[in-house]
Order: structure tokens, then sequence, then C-alpha cells
């Protein structure tokens, strides 16, 4: 099977916190390492958000010129993305130019088949800024609550949603002035109403195999009625919009934004066009199965309105057949927020910690089922327990115990019982739900199930007791160290989908040759007999290191935030 795989692109003004990682990029390259150990094919793919305000916003404080701006910010991004081993097959920009072109091309076809229509707005201009103001970037005093720090979207306070022409004494957020006007301009709208039934039937045929969150956020807009949405935007940063009468016009960052999807694969074809078919990915039919991965936020564009592109498009491109769409993390209680420096970024959280450590704990506790909460003891704990105390401990225990009383290389001697026919069986039971729910993308379960192996692992050592079995029947003690160093061989490509530099530390430690580092498939009574005696294999030192209190504790405070 050929699996395509994309996650939702990260925006472009900014480091991104764990929450953002953990909502998309994480998850991704979790599912796409596992698949590609499964022998599948596989194509990740993501790209930095680059369009729209909030980008111009940023290179203005940052005092470069957008188009520098993001070029900046996209090789930090994919700097981090390098350093949390996100093994994206190509991680693109949407200002690419074969996103320009993709974008007018969906904007050509969905005018071409009638679901494009024009209407003349009103919108907020400032003579003293000399631009048109996006809806958020004009705030005044709510005409409901008296709140005077109302936005033009919506008023924080009284949560009401506005249009900028309701506030009372409206302002320009970007320089205070109140030389503002309503201009009449002329926009592009999305016919979603025209494209709403075919979008519900799809919908309604996933209803049972997506997440709740996703098939919950895209029945509550179907069920409260679509709207024709605007896709083009007065701004200078963007698609340019290619028709008479639109040339001072952008396509809006959200339009143009999931189509990098499509953009940023023929970025990687295009590197090598003689070996890569971007388009075999995306009009491959059955052939190629399509997950995408985002927090809940991004679920309405990833279900209803960049599939009305799509659709309306009648043009054979890759709806998703799988959209994980998962809860918030939280920090603390509360929102991570950038403004504010609350929470930890991907840079703080590399200074601090291996990448490893982020990982797991990020998809051990992903937001699944409902929102989830990063809690500094909670995480210190379960680090502690199940890093240090079981899965480091394990390896790290029997390789020294082996090289200190068994020699330099797997002992010979002994053969596997009772109590290894035990391990074999409650292995090959564990295994085979891991890859069930890994294979559904359910990433709580999958690391309960792996933390249970290496409980599994554990147990088997203290039961097996090769240090008390030394004194007295030698063999027995190897036949224990032997089946123990090949599990631990077994635990690291297990883990490898989350762990990644963990396991090949591992497996560089015990010399496990490339032929030997493939998925377990076989029965486990012949993959814990991979490694022979003879073997030779050396002691790495420590794997995990326990994070202590006082560690924590200046942790939490570093990261608690300031006022913006
Ligand atoms: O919410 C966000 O951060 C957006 N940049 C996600 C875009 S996803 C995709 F459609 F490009
Ligand atoms: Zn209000």
């Amino acid at each position: 099977m050929r699996h395509l795989i994309t996650s939702a692109l990260p925006y472009i003004n900014g480091v991104k916190h764990l929450g953002n990682l953990v909502g998309s990029m994480l998850p991704a390259d979790v599912y796409a390492r596992y698949l590609r150990a499964r022998g599948h094919e596989v194509l990740a793919i993501c790209a930095t958000d680059e369009h729209g305000t909030p980008a111009e916003l940023s290179a203005l404080e940052a005092g470069l010129p957008v188009d520098e701006y993001c070029t900046k910010m996209h090789e930090v991004q994919a700097d981090l993305g390098r350093r949390f081993s996100l093994s994206f097959d190509h991680f693109g920009r949407s200002s690419s130019p074969q996103n320009r072109e993709l974008t007018q091309h969906f904007a050509a076809r969905l005018a071409e088949h009638g679901f494009l229509i024009e209407r003349v707005t009103k919108q907020v201009y400032s003579i003293d800024d000399n631009r048109f103001l996006a809806d958020r970037y004009v705030a005044g005093t709510c005409p409901h609550c008296g709140s005077d720090k109302a936005r033009g979207d919506q008023c924080d306070s009284c949560t009401r949603v506005l249009d900028p022409a309701d506030l009372i004494k409206p302002y320009s957020t970007l320089s205070g002035s109140t030389r503002l006007e309503l201009r009449d301009s002329k926009h592009l709208f999305i016919d979603l109403p025209a494209l709403g039934a075919e979008v519900r039937a799809w919908i309604d045929s996933h209803r049972d195999d997506w997440p709740t969150v996703t098939t919950s956020i895209a029945y509550k807009w179907l069920d409260e009625g679509l709207q024709a949405r605007g896709i083009t935007r007065d701004l200078k940063w963007g698609v340019p919009v290619d028709r008479p009468g639109y040339e001072d016009k952008v396509f809006y960052v959200w339009f143009d934004a999931p189509i990098e999807y499509l953009g940023a694969t023929k970025e990687w074809a295009d590197q090598d066009p003689a070996h890569r078919d971007w388009k075999g990915w995306w009009q491959g039919g059955d052939a190629v199965r399509y997950t995408q991965f985002m927090a809940k936020d991004n679920v309405p564009f990833h279900t209803i309105i960049f599939p009305s592109t799509i659709f309306g498009s009648r043009e054979p491109w890759k709806q998703p057949d799988y959209v994980k769409g998962v809860n918030w993390l939280t920090y603390e209680g509360g929102k991570f927020s950038t403004r504010e420096h609350r929470g930890i970024f991907m840079n703080d959280a590399l200074e601090l910690l291996p990448s490893d450590v982020w990982r797991y704990w990020l998809m051990a506790n992903t937001p699944e089922s409902s929102d989830a909460d990063f809690l500094w003891d909670q995480f210190a704990a379960q680090i502690n327990k199940d890093l240090v105390g079981v899965y480091g401990n394990f390896v790290n225990r029997v390789v020294k115990f082996a090289l200190s009383k068994l020699g330099p290389d797997v002992p010979a001697g002994g053969a596997p019982g009772e109590r290894e026919a035990k391990l074999y069986a409650d292995l090959d039971g564990r295994v085979a739900e891991l890859c069930r729910h890994l294979d559904e993308v359910a990433f709580r379960k999958a690391m309960q199930e792996l933390r249970a192996i290496w409980v599994e692992a554990n147990t088997y050592l203290a039961d097996a007791a090769p240090w008390s079995a030394i004194k007295t029947d030698r063999d027995r003690a190897a036949c224990v160290v032997r089946t123990a160093l090949n599990l631990a061989r077994v635990l690291a490509i297990l883990s490898a989908p989350v762990m990644p530099v963990t396991s090949h530390k591992i497996l560089d430690d015990l010399q496990v040759p490339a032929d030997a580092r493939g998925w377990p498939t076989r029965p486990m009574a012949e993959e814990l007999a991979v490694l022979p005696a003879g073997h030779a294999f050396v002691d790495g030192g420590l794997l995990f290191a326990k994070i202590e209190d006082a560690q924590v504790a200046e942790w939490a405070a570093r990261f608690a935030g300031k006022p913006a």
C-alpha cells in the first residue's frame, strides 16, 4: 500500500510550541515511521504556511521584508523539525511557485464549474496605514457589552461575533489611527452551499471510522448551514489573484495553505523529476491511502472547505481517507501562549531534554478523546517511571550484567524453557495489539501497549533472575541473558517510531546488522534468537537520565510566562 501523509502546516510567524507539535507534525511522523518500518511506501509532506496578515506583521516587527522573514523562519522551523527527528519526505513552503500555480489552477477550475461568486463587500480601509485592515486588526468598543477591547471579528469579553462596522469608535490596531473608512471592494467567494450535499455524503461515508472530534465538528458546520466564503483578500503578501480587476488582491491564506499539500508534493517531485511522480500520489485513486493530521481548530478547513475546493475542481484529486483530528494540549491548566511565552516551545524543549523524551511523553498523552494538560510534576513522574525506571533500566541492566559476568559477546549455553515460552506468547499477543493500535492511528493505546511490552521485559528479567541463576547454573543465566539481549533489540525496533534516536543508539550498541533492524514480524521464538551466541556488543551507557525535583521547579518557573 502507498501511504500519503500530511501534517497541518505550521504557521510561519514563530517557533511552534509543544501543543502545535503534538497536534499534527509529531503524530504524522510517528505514523510515517511506523508504516515505513512495516514496509509500506510512504510520502510524508509538511510545509510552512507563509501568507496572510500575521506573517506581514511579524516581518514588520522583525524589521525584515516579508519574503526574507519567511525564508529565515522557514529555515528555523525546518531545523527544529530535523532536531525533533521529524522525518518528512519534504518540508515545503506555501509561498513556492508550485503552490502559486496550483492555487491559481484551483481557483480557475472552481470558476469554470460555476463555484465562484463575485461580490462587492465593504472593507475597512485605514487612511494612515495606507491599507485595508483585516477584521482582527480593527478594534473598538463592543456595542453589546461596552468592552473597549473588542476586535472587528469578535469581542473577547462577551464572545459575540462582530463585524468591524459594529464597533463604536473603531481604530487601527496597527497604528492606533481612527481615520478609518469603509470602502467597496470586490471579492471572490467559494459557493460552499452548492457543494454541501457532496461534502455531507462524503462525511457520512466516514461517520463510523473517523475520530469523533473530526466528524462532530464537520457535522456542526454542515448542520448550521454553509455560507459562501471569501477566498480573496485586499493584501499584498500572498498568491496573486490572476484575473482582471483583482490586481491588488491575493488569495486568502486559508485558500492556498491546504493546496500546498499538493504544492509541496510538486516541490518534492521537481527536485528529481525523473523518479518522482507527484500526480501519481494525488490522483492515485484507491492505490494510495491518504491520512491527514491536525488539531481541532483546523478540522472545518479540512473536512468542509478544502474538500469543497477539491470536489468543485471536478478533477480526480485525492480526498483524505482518514482525518486524524485531535483536541488541545494545554499547559499547566491554561493555554500555551506565543505572545506571553507561556509554555514550552520547540527550541526551549531541546535545550532541556533529548527530543525522544518529549516525543514519548507527547505521544503517550496525545489529546485524543479529550484535551490533555502538560503538568511538570506528572511529566517528570512519567518519564522517570516509564523511560528511566522501566525501558532504560531494562536495557542498561542487561547489558551491564552480561558484560560484567558473561563476557564481551552474547553468551552461549542453555535452552529456552517454560518462562521463555510464556514470554514469547505474551509478546506475540502484545506486538499484534501494538500494530493494531498503530494501524488505527490510536496513539494513546499504542503507547500503553508499548509501555506494557517494556514492563513485560522487565518482569521477565526479574522472574528469571540471571544474577541468582549464575551462582548455581551458568547455562541458565546465559540463556536468560541471551534472551534479554535479544529482547533489547526487539524493544528498540518497536519503540523506534516514537523514539528513533534512542532506538538507533541501542541497535548500534548491540551492533545489530542492518538486515536485522526490520520490524519483528516472525513469532517471538524466532525474533528473540536473532542475535546468536558469540555476537559482540558494547555498553553505550545510560539511556535516560532521571529528571530531578530541582530541575522541575526551575523549569516550571522559567516557562510560566511573562506579560506580552
Ligand atoms: O492553524 C494553523 O496553524 C494553520 N497554519 C494550519 C494550516 S493547515 C493547511 F491547511 F495548510
Ligand atoms: Zn462584548
